[in-house]
């Protein structure tokens, strides 16, 4: 009978397609972001994940791939205010005013140049 090798074949090949599903893809643990002449801003990605949980506090905004940013900006999609001003910077005096820990919102701190 052939169905002896072929079941257990067929249980791994779904026990791999589970995990490869449970395995979300978080992205890089740090990301540089583009700020032109203001400067770069380095953005401690994990560290967000971590404390925030939600993903889509920040990706109802931009999808989950490297560089969309730029690419929505240069395709006119994405207003760079709605990056800094509407994410990172309402949201950092926002925790502010609540009295938690919270990131930057002063320009030179988040813009290096
Ligand atoms: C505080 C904002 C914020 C949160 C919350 C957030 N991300 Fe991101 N994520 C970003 C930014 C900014 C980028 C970079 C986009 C770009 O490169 O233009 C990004 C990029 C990514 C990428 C693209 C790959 C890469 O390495 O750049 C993946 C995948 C991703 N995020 C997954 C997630 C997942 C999954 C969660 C929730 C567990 C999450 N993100 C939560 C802001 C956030
Ligand atoms: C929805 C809320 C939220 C958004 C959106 C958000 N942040 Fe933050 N950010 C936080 C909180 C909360 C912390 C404090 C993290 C902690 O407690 O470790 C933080 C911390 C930081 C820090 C300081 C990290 C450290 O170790 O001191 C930087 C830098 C930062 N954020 C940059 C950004 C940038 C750039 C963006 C936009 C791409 C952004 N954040 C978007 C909530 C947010
Ligand atoms: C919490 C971090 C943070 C703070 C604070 C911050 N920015 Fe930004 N800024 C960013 C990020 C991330 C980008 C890149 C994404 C985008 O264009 O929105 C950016 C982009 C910009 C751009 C657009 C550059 C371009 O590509 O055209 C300008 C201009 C700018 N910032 C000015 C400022 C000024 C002025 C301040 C102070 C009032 C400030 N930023 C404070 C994170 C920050």
């Amino acid at each position: 009978m052939k169905n002896r090798k072929i079941i257990p074949a067929i249980i791994g090949i779904l026990c791999i397609a589970v995990l490869a599903i449970a395995e979300q893809n978080k992205g890089a643990e740090k990301i540089v972001l583009h700020g032109g002449n203001t400067g770069d801003v380095s953005f401690p990605h994990l560290q967000h994940q971590n404390v925030l949980a939600d993903c889509n506090l920040c990706h109802d905004l931009f999808p989950q791939e490297a560089g969309v940013i730029d690419k929505m900006k240069a395709g006119d999609k994405l207003k760079s205010k709605q990056v800094m001003n509407t994410k990172c910077l309402k949201c950092h005096r926002e925790k502010k005013k609540e009295g938690v820990k919270t990131g930057p919102t002063s320009c030179s701190v988040c813009h290096q140049k």
